[in-house]
């Protein structure tokens, strides 16, 4: 972890704090900002490996939460976990059986980064587009997304995909994210439903 990411302020905090990544702080600041997970609602969280975001979600539901990720998560109290691709339709299917409702989609999937800006750019995007396709098969009307991505050309036509979709939504950059990045994150609230490809 400290090599991947540095040993600074934020990493030291999660580290001390008992976070599994610096990740963590992002999406309490989301919650903080847009409300969108209530005590009530069931999760899945898409590229949730080391499992940061999931340690969050506990604290903010007593409902049932999902952890998908191409690698393994380590157990955590009180969350289930597939390890798989998020583009798989079986693991479309595998959340769809184990959860009746899903309330809220999270993704801060990220693919692993070549250097080539465009070439990520596209594949970042591509990430995305296969996180909203995944929202929208198991969100519930009303329920919220949110998902990672960064500044690019590619951008604008992703948002305002989410924006068929989706009756409120904006973005924002956390405090946590590194300076100088692009990263930002869609948040998507009241999914309209059923899907616009
Ligand atoms: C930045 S990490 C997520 C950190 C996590 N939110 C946390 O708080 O610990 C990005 C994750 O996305 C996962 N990922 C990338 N592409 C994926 C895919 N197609 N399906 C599932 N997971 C994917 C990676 O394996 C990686 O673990």
């Amino acid at each position: 972890m400290g090599s991947q990411w540095g040993q600074d302020k934020t990493y030291l905090r999660a580290k001390n704090e008992g976070f599994r990544s610096r990740a963590a702080y992002k999406l309490m600041e989301i919650q903080t900002k847009f409300g969108i997970i209530r005590r009530d609602d069931n999760i899945v969280d898409l590229g949730a490996a080391p499992g940061s975001w999931l340690q969050i979600e506990r604290t903010l539901t007593d409902a049932r939460i999902i952890g998908i990720d191409l690698n393994p998560i380590a157990e955590l109290d009180g969350i289930e976990t597939i390890e798989g691709d998020i583009n798989d339709p079986a693991v479309v299917e595998m959340v769809k059986e184990k959860l009746e409702v899903v309330n809220i989609v999270l993704c801060d999937a990220s693919p692993k980064l070549s250097g080539h800006k465009s070439y990520d750019q596209a594949r970042i995007i591509d990430l995305n587009e296969q996180a909203l396709r995944f929202a929208c098969k198991v969100l519930k009307p009303g329920g919220n997304f949110a998902v990672k991505s960064f500044q690019g050309s590619d951008f604008p036509e992703f948002y305002a995909k989410c924006k068929l979709n989706f009756y409120a939504v904006k973005t924002c950059m956390t405090k946590s994210t590194r300076k100088g990045s692009t990263e930002l994150y869609i948040v998507a609230k009241n999914f309209i439903g059923p899907a616009v490809p």
